[in-house]
C-alpha cells in the first residue's frame, strides 16, 4: 500500500517576508491543474513569515509549518517560540530535530523527544528528523544511529499519534550528494521496521520522508521506492518553479 506523498519544503534561514506573496504566485502557476488528491504540500518557513505564508498558502492548499519549537508552553526562554503561540496564529505543523538544529544548537535525542512529546500533547503534527553522519555511515553505524534516534522518539509517541519521520542522511544535506534510491529505501525500510516492532500497524500509515539534495530531477526515483513517502527539500524549495515542478511530478506517480 502506497501512502499519499508529502512534498515538504524547508526554507531554513532564507528569503524575506516581502517576497512571500510572489513565491506563492509562482508556486500556484507551477502547480496549476495537478491532482491535489495525489500529493500533500508543506512549507516550513522562518517564524517572522508564518502569518504571511499561511495567508498566501491557501492558494495552493499548502500546509505552513515552523522549523522548530520549544517544549515548554511559556516561561523565561528568551528568543524561543512556544506551541501555544503557534496555535494562536493557526500553525499546526512543525519540524523537530533537523540535523542543523542538532549540529549547531545542541539538540539531542532527549530534547528532540521532549519537543515531540509536547507537540503531540498540543495537537501539533511534528515532522521529526533523523539521520546518520558520513562518519557514522562509513563506520557501519547507520542502523545503530537510526535505532537510537528512533527509540528516543518512539518512547514519547503512542500507537494512535499523528507524526511524520524525515530520514535525512547528514552527508546528503546541502551537498548535492543525494542518497541513491536503494540507499534511501534501505534506511526507510529499517526505520519502518523499528516502528513496526514497537507499534505494529502504525508503521503502515507512518509517512517517512527522504531529505538531502532532493529536486525535480531525482524525486521520481525516490518516490518509486516502497518505503519513501515524500521528501523534505531545502535548497531546491527556494525556487517556486523548481519546487512546483517537484510537486507536480510527485502527483503524477
Ligand atoms: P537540501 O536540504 O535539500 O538543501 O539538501 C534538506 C534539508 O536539510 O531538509
Amino acid at each position: 500500500m502506497k501512502r499519499k506523498p508529502l512534498i515538504a519544503g524547508n526554507w531554513k534561514m532564507n528569503l524575506l517576508n516581502s517576497k512571500v506573496p510572489a513565491y506563492f504566485t509562482a508556486l500556484e502557476e507551477a502547480t496549476r491543474g495537478i491532482d491535489r488528491q495525489k500529493v500533500d504540500v508543506l512549507l516550513a518557513v522562518p517564524a517572522p513569515f508564518l502569518t504571511t505564508a499561511r495567508e498566501h498558502a491557501q492558494r495552493v492548499q499548502a500546509i505552513i509549518a515552523t522549523q522548530t519549537i520549544h517544549d515548554k508552553a511559556d516561561g523565561a526562554f528568551t528568543g524561543e517560540i512556544s506551541i501555544p503561540m503557534l496555535q494562536d496564529i493557526g500553525i499546526r505543523w512543525t519540524l523537530i530535530g533537523h540535523s542543523e538544529r542538532r549540529q549547531f544548537y545542541n539538540e539531542s535525542d532527549s530534547s528532540v523527544a521532549a519537543k515531540t512529546k509536547s507537540s503531540l500533547a498540543f495537537d501539533i503534527h511534528p515532522i521529526v528528523c533523523v539521520g546518520e553522519t558520513r562518519g557514522e555511515r562509513e563506520a557501519g553505524k547507520m542502523e545503530e544511529v537510526l535505532r537510537r534516534q528512533m527509540d528516543a522518539i518512539l518512547d514519547v509517541v503512542e500507537g494512535n499519534s499523528e507524526f511524520t519521520i524525515a530520514y535525512e542522511p547528514v552527508w546528503a544535506i546541502g551537498t548535492g550528494l543525494v542518497a541513491s534510491d536503494a540507499q534511501a529505501q534501505e534506511a526507510h525500510a529499517f526505520i519502518r521496521g523499528v516502528v513496526r516492532q514497537k507499534f505494529g500497524s502504525l508503521a503502515d500509515r507512518l509517512r517517512i520522508l527522504y531529505g538531502g539534495s532532493v529536486k525535480s530531477s531525482n524525486i521520481q526515483g525516490l518516490l518509486a521506492q516502497a518505503d519513501v513517502d515524500g521528501a523534505l527539500i531545502g535548497g531546491a524549495s527556494l525556487d517556486p518553479a523548481e519546487f512546483g515542478k517537484t510537486v507536480s511530478l510527485a502527483s503524477s506517480i
